[in-house]
């Protein structure tokens, strides 16, 4: 009798467990810019983000529990991610937050991941100061002081310019941080700023800038700003007979360069965190799985980052054998050797990753790979 009575109630115990871990799966929090001006960033960073969440959950989570992705959009907008973030903690009770690409937004957001003892991982904003912002705060890209001493280093040895112009979006966070870390090392090396001239995000006209800065003959513009005013500014450029090289960093990277850019992007170059061309065959498997589940659309480096920041995520949750807030920081921090699609990430004392970085050029209307950066 108790034999059989066991046998009964084995298997209902056993689907119990699996319909309430179902119920009761690991919460995971997103904030991007699905819409409005940086939505080529936000919808790019989600749907690795989303890979990785799905592929994690077809080889049965984490802790015996599936994963649960729940995205807020801010818009683009300021001032927006600081209440998602506190949503999603008190009412979604959300272990941990991925976010943001912009690092404006992600330095919205992590003073409250902190305050709630959340860890908090942005995939791709570089500012140095988002990590500073506390010890639940970590990101799994390269920072702006790295990013900038290599643009000095492009602009010098493959640039061949001595004599370089600077328009910083002085409304950007990332802008403002980009310029200053570009130009100490620009400078040192023997570079010269000649002229500097400052915008805000959403300008769109650009004439008096560079009206300014063509009758000082630069050899090459640098602009580190986001690809929308970024491409308006090679066009208007180009208009007004500026020919020399423009450059950026990885907040051009977007398909709308060029779709705003047109023939005036043709032969800009900025640098970024990763290239789907890479032969990589780790690579080469995200990129057929992304094709794959996002109708033959190639990842870019937001994508890959988001799906880097998800996975490490997870590796941390999985060590660290819980999803206790404090436990999981701990796990994160001491995140060595991972493997990810945009390299080997190590997260240091300042809760960044130290990694190379790729330059990226337009030709004939297409970006293609140039060359590796190493740190
Ligand atoms: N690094 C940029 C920032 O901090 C965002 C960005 C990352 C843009 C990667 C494009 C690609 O704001």
């Amino acid at each position: 009798m108790i034999k059989v009575l066991r046998a009964l109630v084995l298997p209902v115990a056993a689907a119990c467990a699996i319909a309430a871990s179902a119920q009761n799966p690991i919460k995971v929090g997103e904030f991007a810019s699905l819409t409005g001006k940086e939505a080529a960033f936000g919808q790019s960073s989600h749907k690795g983000t989303l890979l990785a969440i799905e592929e994690l959950n077809a080889t049965g989570g984490a802790l015996g529990r599936p994963f649960e992705l729940i995205t807020e959009d801010n818009q683009s907008k300021q001032g927006e991610s600081a209440t998602i973030a506190k949503k999603l903690i008190s009412r979604d009770k959300i272990v941990a937050l991925l976010g943001e690409v912009a690092s404006g937004r992600s330095l919205e957001a992590a003073p409250i991941a902190q305050n709630a003892r959340i860890p908090m991982i942005s995939p791709s904003s570089t500012n140095p100061k988002v990590t500073e912002m506390g010890s639940y705060v970590f990101r799994v890209c390269f920072i702006d002081p790295l990013q900038g001493r290599l643009l000095a280093k492009f602009a010098r040895s493959t640039l061949k310019a001595q004599r370089v112009a600077l328009l910083t979006s002085v409304s950007s966070p990332y802008s403002v941080g980009l310029a200053k870390y570009f130009k100490e090392p620009f400078v040192e090396g023997g570079g010269e700023i000649i002229i500097e001239q400052k915008y805000s995000e959403n300008d769109k006209d650009f004439k008096a800038q560079l009206t300014a800065i063509k009758p000082t003959k630069p050899d090459a513009v640098f602009v580190p700003g986001y690809y929308t005013e970024a491409a308006l500014i090679c066009k208007q450029a180009r208009d007004l007979g500026i020919d020399v090289p423009i450059f950026g960093g990885d907040g051009w990277e977007a398909p709308q360069l060029i779709e705003i850019g047109g023939t005036a992007v043709e032969g800009t170059y900025y640098t970024t965190h990763y290239s789907p061309e890479s032969t990589s065959a780790a690579v080469q498997k995200f990129v057929k799985d992304f094709r794959a589940k996002f109708a033959g659309e190639t990842p870019d480096a937001m994508s890959a980052l988001g799906y880097d920041s998800a996975m490490v995520l997870a590796d941390a949750i999985k060590r660290a054998g819980t999803t206790d807030g404090p436990k999981v920081r701990d796990a994160l921090a001491a995140t060595k050797n991972y493997s990810g699609i945009t390299g080997s990430i190590t997260i240091d004392r300042q809760r960044n990753a130290t990694k190379s970085a790729v330059v990226v050029t337009v030709k004939d209307g297409k970006f293609k790979f140039v060359e590796t950066i190493a740190p």
